[in-house]
């Protein structure tokens, strides 16, 4: 049976090119593009944050009219477009007070105290936009807690208005983000006090904006199947495991696409030089180029790269990483190269690592787009010892580029990389099971003998790492089931 084209609202705090501070605003995007080349109707509401690039900003229009945020007191806002043929239109709710900041969720002291009022208010106003443009979506798409209040609006307060069959689908990105606030946001808000019981928003006395929206949203995805499973059980449940047992029946796990126009080494404008799957020699020449301007040396072939680059988060393990540094470097033949930024303490770690090895470890702190791009042209191995990941992109993208992911067996890496001891034939990377010292080391140790060993094996994993399908094409339609789903919960 042929299905109409959707008309689908997401509501997110990122979308990349336009604001991003992780995966996120890369998943978000790639999946409203791939959604609306297979002809639906995507858009995407995001707050107008100052920290949007210029030239981008240049294109947005402003949209005739005000629209009026039904909050516990009403608040008024401008609209802006962005609307380029034959992709997602994006609006962006313009709210200096709560949007006009050097960064998106925190400053030098930690989250922003404001936070839940801010996405309360993002949310009511995903809410109140459809009437303003006459467009009732048949389904909302929410992303993680800044979103999550959404299906909690239309359950309640927006229950019997134009959008009472308009369904709801959550996605859970990283469950270590809940948004804690205060009970006072109900009356900020403008949602009802009945609301804060145990099986619905409160928790620790207090108001819990994803616990909330797990419950309240017809249907729940996360952005992996082992995640899905993983999230069930206290180790990674992060306190809502029950409330994920207790709406399992609706939480489907779906792996992401990665945006495989943006993310190709046969066509990145940023690299030195591009390369394919049948021919890797400007591979080898992205290598030489950066261990000359990193490294300061003239060779690249002789030694593996072995590349990072995340945020300095303890999700991301890479603190182990850094305990082992000196003993790798100093029983191995190997380079390292890192590119983050995020926890102070581990940024000064790398940084007076980086001191003591010269020329065999490089650390740049900072986030740098078109270095990250460089980084994994250039790796022979990219290494991600995640604590937990839901999905993870950065392995995705090394499998693109010919770099042999060493990760945990967790989450999202769990189901994308295959190890090495799956056999040659089909492996793309390493995979390790505990968080330990001695387990990433050898992890290490077993990629640095293949490089050096067996490098006919080698090419052969580069090769079915980069002939391997990343894009949304499998995942959307998944999506596009959950909508239905959805939406038959609302008829
Ligand atoms: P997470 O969202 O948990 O950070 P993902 O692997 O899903 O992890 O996505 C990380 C995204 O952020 C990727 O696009 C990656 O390239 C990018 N990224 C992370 N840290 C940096 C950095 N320091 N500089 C540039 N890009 C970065
Ligand atoms: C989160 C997760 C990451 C995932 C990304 C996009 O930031 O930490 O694992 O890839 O969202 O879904």
């Amino acid at each position: 049976m042929r299905r109409k084209g959707l008309k689908i609202l997401m509501v997110t705090s990122e979308a990349a090119p336009f604001a991003k501070a992780g995966g996120l605003g890369d998943a978000v995007s790639s999946l409203a593009n791939s959604l609306s080349s297979l002809g639906h109707d995507v858009r995407v509401l995001l707050p107008f944050y100052s920290v949007i690039p210029r030239d981008l900003r240049q294109n947005f229009h402003p949209l005739p009219g005000i629209l009026s945020v039904h909050l516990g007191q009403e608040h008024w806002a401008r609209l802006w477009e962005f609307s380029p043929p034959g992709r997602p239109c994006y609006y962006f709710i313009e709210y200096d007070q709560f949007f006009f900041r050097d960064r998106l969720y925190d400053g030098p002291y930690g989250g922003f105290e404001d936070n839940p009022q801010r996405f309360a208010f993002l949310c009511r106003a995903a809410i109140d936009l459809p009437e303003f443009l006459q467009w009732i979506p048949d389904v909302y798409h929410v992303h993680d807690w800044m979103a999550a209040l959404v299906p909690i609006y239309l359950e309640t307060v927006a229950r019997h208005g134009p959008l009472a069959h308009t369904g709801s689908v959550l996605t859970i990105h990283n469950l270590q983000h809940q948004g804690y606030a205060h009970r006072s946001i109900i009356d900020y808000a403008g949602l009802p006090w009945e609301l804060w019981q145990p099986d619905k928003m409160e928790a620790c006395g207090g108001i819990n904006f994803l616990k909330g929206g797990i419950y309240f949203a017809n249907k729940l995805t996360t952005v992996s199947p082992t995640y899905a499973e993983e999230i069930r059980m206290p180790a990674l449940g992060c306190g809502l495991e029950g409330v994920f047992r207790f709406r399992g029946g609706d939480l489907v796990g779906i792996l992401n696409g990665i945006d495989q126009d943006l993310w190709n080494p046969a066509a990145d404008p940023t690299l030195p030089a591009n390369y394919d799957v049948d021919s890797l020699s400007g591979k080898n020449l992205c290598k030489m180029d950066f261990c000359r301007q990193r490294f300061n040396i003239k060779e690249a072939g002789s030694r593996p790269l072995f590349v990072a680059v995340s945020r300095l988060y303890s999700q991301k393990g890479l603190d182990v990483l850094a305990n082992i540094l000196p003993w790798v470097v100093e029983t191995m033949d190997v380079r390292f190269a890192i590119l983050g930024c995020g926890e102070w303490l581990l940024e000064e770690q790398l940084a007076s690592i980086m001191r003591c090895f010269p020329g065999r470890i490089w650390f740049y702190r900072g986030y740098d787009e078109t270095l990250a791009h460089r980084m994994i042209a250039a790796a022979d191995f990219f290494v991600m010892p995640s604590r937990f990941e839901p999905c993870g992109l950065t392995q995705l993208y090394s499998m693109r580029y010919g770099a042999l992911p060493i990760v945990r067996a967790t989450g999202g890496l769990k189901d994308s990389v295959v190890s090495r001891e799956q056999g040659v034939n089909r492996a793309t990377g390493f995979v390790f099971c505990d968080l330990t010292h001695q387990a990433l080391y050898n992890a290490i140790g077993w990629a640095c003998a293949t490089y050096y060993d067996c490098p006919d094996d080698m090419l052969t994993m580069q090769q079915n790492g980069m002939r391997r399908d990343f894009s949304w094409e499998q995942s959307s339609r998944r999506y596009l089931d959950c909508y239905h789903w959805a939406m038959e919960k609302k008829t």
